[in-house]
């Protein structure tokens, strides 16, 4: 490549000088921290009351920063989704997997997490952000008890300035209400904070939140000589005052080396965003595309007053894309066809909470089939799943999860676009799928336009679809839109379509959703079973070949997006209960491929494929006809059973062969042959003996010591040849040693009722504490003792407290205002008590103002006397006798401690026994490592069967920056 000199334009007209010197990350003073580990997590609404709008500050409960313990609840990383830990229930939504939560199931829709973070006293003056990429559903966000957020929607991220809400040189607390009691799409969604959450640490003049936007063009859109790059870095002065802000940028080429630098200063003002255009240019690039997935890097860098005080390291690829209506998508100039998959985000064994190492795998197992495009149907994805499509090679269709032009939906668009555009795996916006009740309507129509007039202000590269389930019809979305999306109708009604408007591009946003159960060759509604033959779909579907044969032999239709690359939860078209997931995938929930993976593999990549279906272990169907497929991109295929021929046949393009054989057990092979009729492949299928031993196989045998990476583990059970047994269905046991941890397991099977996740469970105990001693006394008032609070204080002649019932504040002991009063109770614990993970002590109020004693140390306060005030004591108690001590004082009316107060005694969290039955021969286990170093160990166990373990290093790396 030639690298050509730096030639910085500045579209502002002020033109700044050449190289910078070369920066390092060090140089920079923001922190972009990991928020991920170390949550405490409770499921259910065990606080309606917590959120208290009448004064700031003022809520309570897990929202209060004071006054409650969380030692109960479980630890949980990030992303986490609780709807894949829930039970299924028959009365639970069908579309939404049967989950135990959403409508109807309220204590299992609602969760709250918890975390507390350091601030160090230097962070003073900085701005602190924290971000979430996203919370299925709405999030209700405190920072120290102050209420800091509301967001609806779960799957777009959203992110507060805390500045003026945290403590620095002290401890701060982060809580979040979450709740997931309402739908939003019409498949699995999860519940929870299921991708990543983000403290971002920045000077008060700094990049703006997603301000860095770098894109290349190129003349004509077709990549010759060199490719123009535009850069707009958005500065953000927190100041009062205007600033002058440097931004410089330096491009590095895919192999490290710097290309080229160009500068330019902007002039801020106070308390608002300005923002630098730049442009320079790389000559000769590599161009980025699916099968040279190359990435430069863009370093923007702001200074003040010559000082560094941000900047940002940003990849893109370099690259055009256009949507032509007679030659179809064109990726740099030349046409490529979309070998395209729709795809939900959830995956076997974690739901929709997927490591980023699991986007990969996901991307990774699409690709072996040919697929080199995901449509996000049908929602904004997690970032981590573009990174993986920019550095892997995969197109994307980013789609809006609602067609809509409110302030709130274009705020949501916005934010989309902002945080996708510089991605070149992104190459074309969706605004909507199948929105029936408008989209045929002047107002669909107004509102399509609206959202892509909005692209057009924010991304000049990338053209707008609408997934539309309509044939011939240009009206409403489809007569405004810029790439009409063809939801299934293949057929005669594209073409009319097509001749009435010649100059509009297409595109086949959502095809086949044909389905088929991985191994399964015999209808079994009973079990909720469909055959994996692609055969003839119900109502709106096609076959594999049906549509895919259509849309080959016209380009103009720039190819398609399947419906579904994966199995999903939800959607068990076309049966319900038992059925818990959707059949339309190429690979099923896990990751395995079906047959139909062999058809679009044939015809979608240049590898020979010949593959025969279906297996060949059918005892008691001797002599019985049977169908047997080839999928195949041979010029003609032969068939054997047991060395006799079948006959041979030539494949059409695009299609399939059939054979009817007799059942006889043994060996049924193929011999596939070229067009001179030399054999290119060859396959066989043979009847296996029983299962005798289980083998483990990871995907990678090597992952990073980071505490997220993952290794995918297949599980198989053989017969004594070493040969998959396609029927096996064997309950495995799993048990894993070394620095690893088991996440999640799955097999595929769209009605298997096992869990996916096994979750240490917290025993506990309660002890009621309601035997109270009190009388009118001095209290301090603050964090200091008095004489009575102390062990040894004899309180014997004091008086005792009675519960009150029907009341909220226990007996009234305390009868004239502006008095205060002392109680006393003694808890007798054993070692054994001390042992575990917590003892929280729960108070049900002190009328009006409060202070907590236990063996004579302060733990906290209340000054409200509805606050319910919950603290872990754990590290004050000791073995036999200890006393726990209030000081109340009553401010107004009548007042007093209630004495309705209790103390858990949790214990050690259980260790999980982890197992899952086969399906079909096939099971997979899901291991993330810990932040040591070392050999994890994954052993499987079943009866009757030869146990199999399997190990995968761990390797040290430096983990990304987190929060401590
Ligand atoms: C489509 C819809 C998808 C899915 C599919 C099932 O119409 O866009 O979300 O429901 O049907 O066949």
């Amino acid at each position: 490549m030639k690298i050509i000199p730096v030639n910085c334009t500045l579209i502002a007209g002020m033109c700044a000088a050449l190289c910078v010197t070369p920066l390092a990350a060090a140089d920079s003073p923001r922190e972009h921290l990991s928020l991920d580990a170390g949550w405490k997590f409770h499921l259910g609404d065990d606080w309606p009351g917590a959120l208290h709008l009448d004064k700031a500050g003022a809520s309570t409960g897990p929202a209060s920063d004071k006054s409650f313990s969380d030692a109960a609840w479980r630890t949980v990383n990030l992303p986490h989704d609780w709807a894949i830990e829930l039970p299924f229930d028959k009365t639970a939504d069908m579309n939404h997997g049967f989950k135990a939560f959403g409508p109807g199931f309220l204590t299992n829709s609602i969760g709250w997490y918890r975390r507390t973070f350091e601030l160090p006293k230097e962070d003073n003056g900085k701005r602190i952000w924290l971000t979430f990429d996203g919370v299925m559903r709405d999030a209700t966000v405190w920072v120290n008890g102050w209420l800091v957020r509301r967001h609806e929607g779960g799957y777009y991220p959203f992110r507060e300035d805390i500045t003026d809400a945290v403590k620095f040189g002290d401890r701060n607390l982060i809580a979040v209400r979450v709740d997931a009691s309402k739908f939003e799409g019409w498949f699995y969604e999860g519940a929870g904070i299921y991708r990543h959450a983000w403290l971002d640490k920045t000077v008060p003049v700094a990049i703006a939140p997603d301000g860095v936007f770098v894109y290349s063009q190129f003349k004509n859109k077709v990549p010759a000589d060199k490719a123009e790059i535009k850069v707009e870095v958005s500065v953000l002065n927190t100041l009062t005052n205007a600033v002058r802000a440097m931004v410089s940028c330096k491009i590095i080429s895919p192999e490290g080396r710097s290309l080229a630098s160009f500068k330019h200063s902007e002039e801020v003002q106070g308390e608002s965003t300005g923002t630098a255009k730049l442009k320079s240019a790389v000559s000769s690039p590599v161009l980025w595309s699916p099968e040279f997935p190359q990435l430069y890097k863009l370093v923007a860098s702001v200074s003040v007053g010559g000082k560094i005080v941000d900047q940002k390291e940003t990849l893109f690829g370099i690259r055009t894309v256009g949507f032509d209506p007679t030659n179809g998508f064109l990726l740099n100039g030349k046409h490529y066809e979309l070998y395209g998959t729709c795809n939900h985000q959830d995956h076997a064994g974690v739901g929709a909470a997927i490591p980023d190492a699991l986007q990969e795998f996901r991307v990774r197992k699409l690709k072996e089939f040919g697929c080199n495009a995901i449509r996000t149907s049908h929602n904004p994805p997690t970032p981590e799943l573009l990174d993986a499509c920019d550095r892997l090679g995969m197109l994307i269709m980013d789609e809006s999860r609602l067609l809509g032009s409110d302030s709130e939906n274009l705020h949501k668009w916005d934010v989309q676009i902002r945080r996708d555009r510089n991605h070149p795996c992104v190459v074309i916006w969706s605004v909507a799928n199948e929105e029936f009740a408008v989209q045929d309507s002047p107002q669909g129509a107004n509102a399509a336009r609206t959202m892509q007039n909005y692209v057009k202000r924010l991304d000049p590269t990338r053209p707008v679809t609408y997934a539309a389930p309509e044939g011939d019809n240009f009206w409403g979305i489809n007569g405004v839109i810029e790439v009409r999306g063809w939801n299934y109708h293949p057929g005669p009604d594209m073409d009319t379509y097509h001749a009435k408007h010649p100059n509009q591009p297409n595109v086949g946003t959502e095809q086949a959703s044909t389905t088929g159960t991985r191994g399964i060759y015999e209808k079994d509604p009973a079990r909720g079973y469909v055959v994996a033959y692609d055969e003839p779909p119900h109502q709106w579907a096609q076959r594999a070949e049906t549509w895919w044969s259509w849309f080959a032999d016209r380009p103009w239709l720039s190819g398609g997006f399947v419906w579904t690359g994966f199995d999903y939860r939800g959607e068990p078209t076309p049966y319900s209960w038992p059925c818990i997931n959707s059949h339309f995938g190429i690979l099923d929930t896990c990751g395995f491929p079906k047959d139909n993976f062999y058809y679009y593999k044939a015809w979608w990549t240049t590898n020979v494929v010949l593959h025969l279906l279906p297996h060949w272990n059918w005892p008691g169907k001797e002599g019985q006809e049977i169908r047997v497929d080839a999928l195949s991109n041979c010029k003609s295929v032969e068939l054997f059973l047991n060395g006799a021929s079948l006959g041979k046949q030539t494949m059409k393009p695009d299609s399939k062969l059939t054979w009817k054989v007799k059942y006889a057990p043994g060996t049924l092979s193929a011999r596939g042959f070229d067009a001179n009729g030399k054999v290119i492949a060859e396959t066989k299928v043979e009847t296996t003996g029983d299962a005798t031993r289980i083998q483990l196989t990871p995907d990678r045998k090597a992952i990073n010591a980071d505490g997220e990476d993952v290794s995918v583990f297949s599980v198989a059970a053989l017969d004594a040849q070493g040969r998959v047994v396609p029927v096996a269905q064997n309950k495995i046991n799993f048990s894993i040693e070394g620095p690893g941890k088991i996440i999640g397991v799955g097999n595929g099977d769209p009605s298997c009722h096992e869990p996916d996740t096994h979750i240490p469970h917290l025993s506990a105990r309660s002890i009621a504490l309601n035997e109270w001693r009190w009388r009118l006394a001095k209290i301090p008032g603050n964090s200091s003792a008095a004489p009575e609070f102390a062990n040894d204080f004899d309180d014997s002649n004091w008086n005792t407290l009675k519960a009150r019932t029907g009341g909220d504040t226990g007996e009234l002991t305390i009868k004239t205002e502006n008095t205060t009063a002392i109680y006393r109770a003694h808890l007798k614990l054993t070692e054994e008590d001390l042992n575990g993970s917590g003892v929280p002590i729960h108070f049900a109020g002190a009328d009006d103002e409060g202070w907590y004693f236990v063996n004579n140390q302060f733990v906290g306060e209340t000054h409200d006397w509805g606050a319910q005030a919950t603290f872990d004591i754990k590290k004050l108690l000791d073995a036999g006798d200890n006393v726990i001590a209030v000081g109340v004082n009553n401010i107004g009316g009548q007042g007093g401690l209630n004495p309705n107060v209790s103390v858990d005694i949790i214990g050690k969290p259980s260790i999980p026994q982890w197992s899952r039955s086969l399906f079909n021969g096939l099971a997979q286990v899901i291991v993330q490592s810990t932040r040591d170093a070392g050999e994890i160990k994954l052993t499987a166990t079943a009866d009757g069967l030869a146990p199999a373990t399997a190990a995968v290093q761990t390797q040290p790396c430096v983990p990304r920056p987190s929060v401590p």
